[in-house]
């Protein structure tokens, strides 16, 4: 029962206590309860009104009969102004429920609107609307059974992500999301500029492609305060900085890509979950994310069951099964040369399946190839180590038993996701770190401070990422990650 309290809109004085949907049980003592939140559907009949009222708490709400020999002249007025989505306060002790549907109901006295829903304007009908659709509404959207679905599971896993690292011992530290630095030297950077709305005339005037004058676009005298300066496409940088000092530490922050990519895996801005522990290996790192997802899996298992029986019914009918499996099955390691070995045999039986059949050791694996290693192949979530060098970031430590060909890197590919994880060992010593930046032409006076950390104490030490939104997605069973958080940034969309 929440703790939150009114006054009864009448009686003042007595205090009435709000409870939730999720938390309504029936009275053993008849008192009533306040339920706050906004009309799924109300029915009348001659002298009943059923109002099913949503507060976000659960999955269908509650719902608060009225009968018309029970309710005050007021409530019968009001009833007249319920409609679809207009928010509402209702009033009454919770009672066993009549229908089938639900078990508890409120046997309600009053009814206010709190604000009116005019019906004909309403953009959520009755009926199932497509995930494109909603995508267009996404300031309405969680006041949908998937929307907001996806949302407590979202808000559970973050939960119990944090569970995790604070019952192992991580330390929680926040970095920078302005830098100065690439960390994966992608180039994918959204840049920082100081534009100066007040003084937009001083700033130089630039034709548009319409050949208009405008103070829009600024030139890099404008960066962030006379310095180049962009979005962080990840933690880890300064993450390595705390674990250099405090063993365990973990990120959980917003992280931005500027990849001008439409597809079902990309956001240009999303949450990356990144641990970075001081004196491990790669194995230690892998061994890490498998118990931290087992963990945060089981706990949406155990706690989010109603989410889950719905995403089961509409989205993907194998999904708990296949969660369930995650948590209960060791995950399958391979290096990266089997992988390819395993999927030129595959390809080499009907290369016209494949959109990208070219694969050879040096070659990117694409989410193609990422899923069927997880879906067809293993049925499994699978950790692919060791990758090419060639293909990966500056900081990754050289694999010493490779002949320098590859180097200490995981990726971590699940059944209908492909990559959820990204990690790493990192390279701890000073004069190859050096040798590695000079081979990737990046300057070492821009990464004086990270080269510190190699000078003064250095260590072994590994890490990862982990994309929150993909393991939401895994998890909830959508098929694209712009389900997966409230407001998914991507080209041209950046609007609510
Ligand atoms: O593999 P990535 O690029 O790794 C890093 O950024 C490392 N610095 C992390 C670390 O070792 N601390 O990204 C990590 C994960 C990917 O496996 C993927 O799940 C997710 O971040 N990710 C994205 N998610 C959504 N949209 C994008 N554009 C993403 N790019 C990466």
């Amino acid at each position: 029962m929440s703790t939150s309290a009114s006054a009864s809109a009448s009686t003042k004085s007595i205090i009435i206590p709000r409870v939730k949907a999720v938390d309504a049980k029936e009275s053993t003592d008849g008192n009533p309860v306040l339920i706050k939140g906004w009309v799924r559907t109300i029915r009348k009949q001659k002298t009943l009104a059923f109002v099913e009222v949503n507060d976000g708490s659960n999955m269908n709400g509650i719902q608060c009969v009225l009968s018309f020999d029970d309710i005050d002249e007021e409530t019968k007025k009001e009833l007249a102004r319920v409609t679809t989505g207009c928010s509402v306060v209702v009033e009454g002790p919770l009672v066993k429920s009549q229908g089938g549907k639900q078990t508890v109901e409120v046997a309600a006295t009053k009814l206010r609107v709190v604000g009116e829903c005019p019906g004909d304007a309403y953009p959520l009908a009755k009926k199932r609307h497509s995930l494109e659709y909603l995508r267009t509404l996404a300031h309405l959207r969680p006041r949908t059974n998937t929307i907001a679905a996806v949302a407590r599971v979202r808000s559970q896993l973050a939960g119990s992500i944090h569970a995790f690292f604070q019952k192992t011992g991580f330390v929680y530290v926040q970095t920078p999301l302005i830098t100065a630095s690439d960390c994966e030297g992608a180039g994918e950077l959204f840049r920082v500029t100081t534009l100066d709305i007040d003084n937009a005339s001083s700033l130089p005037l630039v034709k548009t492609e319409d050949g208009k004058d405008t103070t829009d676009i600024v030139d890099s005298s404008q960066d962030f305060f006379g310095k180049p300066a962009y979005l962080t496409v990840s933690g880890q940088l300064g993450g390595e900085t705390y674990a250099s000092a405090m063993g365990d530490i973990y990120t959980f922050g917003p992280t931005f890509r500027a990849e001008n990519s439409q597809t079902t895996r990309h956001l240009a801005e999303f949450h990356m979950v990144e641990p970075e522990m001081a004196f491990a290996d790669l194995d230690s790192a892998m061994e890490n994310a498998e118990q931290m997802l087992k963990f945060v899996v089981k706990h949406v298992l155990d706690n989010c069951q109603e989410d889950l029986t719905f995403f089961g019914k509409f989205y993907d009918k194998g999904l708990i099964a296949r969660l369930e499996k995650l948590v209960a099955q060791p995950f399958v390691r391979i290096s990266y040369r089997d992988a390819i070995k395993y999927l030129q045999e595959e390809i080499a039986k009907d290369p016209s399946k494949w959109q990208f059949p070219e694969v050879e050791f040096g070659t990117d694996l694409s989410t193609e190839h990422e899923r069927w290693l997880a879906e067809t192949k293993f049925d499994s979530a699978v950790f692919v180590y060791n990758y090419p060098k060639s293909i990966k970031a500056f900081y990754m430590r050289d694999n010493d038993e490779d002949g320098g060909e590859t180097v200490n890197a995981m990726d971590l590919l699940v059944p209908g996701v492909g990559e959820l994880v990204g990690g790493s060992q990192r390279e701890e010593r000073l004069d190859t770190l050096l040798d590695k930046m000079k081979e990737q032409d990046l300057d070492p006076d821009d990464y004086w401070w990270y080269l510190d950390l190699r000078r003064f104490g250095s260590v072994p030490h590994s890490g990862y990422g982990l994309g929150f939104e993909r393991l939401v997605t895994y998890v909830c069973g959508m098929e694209n990650i712009r389900e997966a958080i409230a407001f998914p940034r991507y080209p041209g969309h950046a609007e609510f």
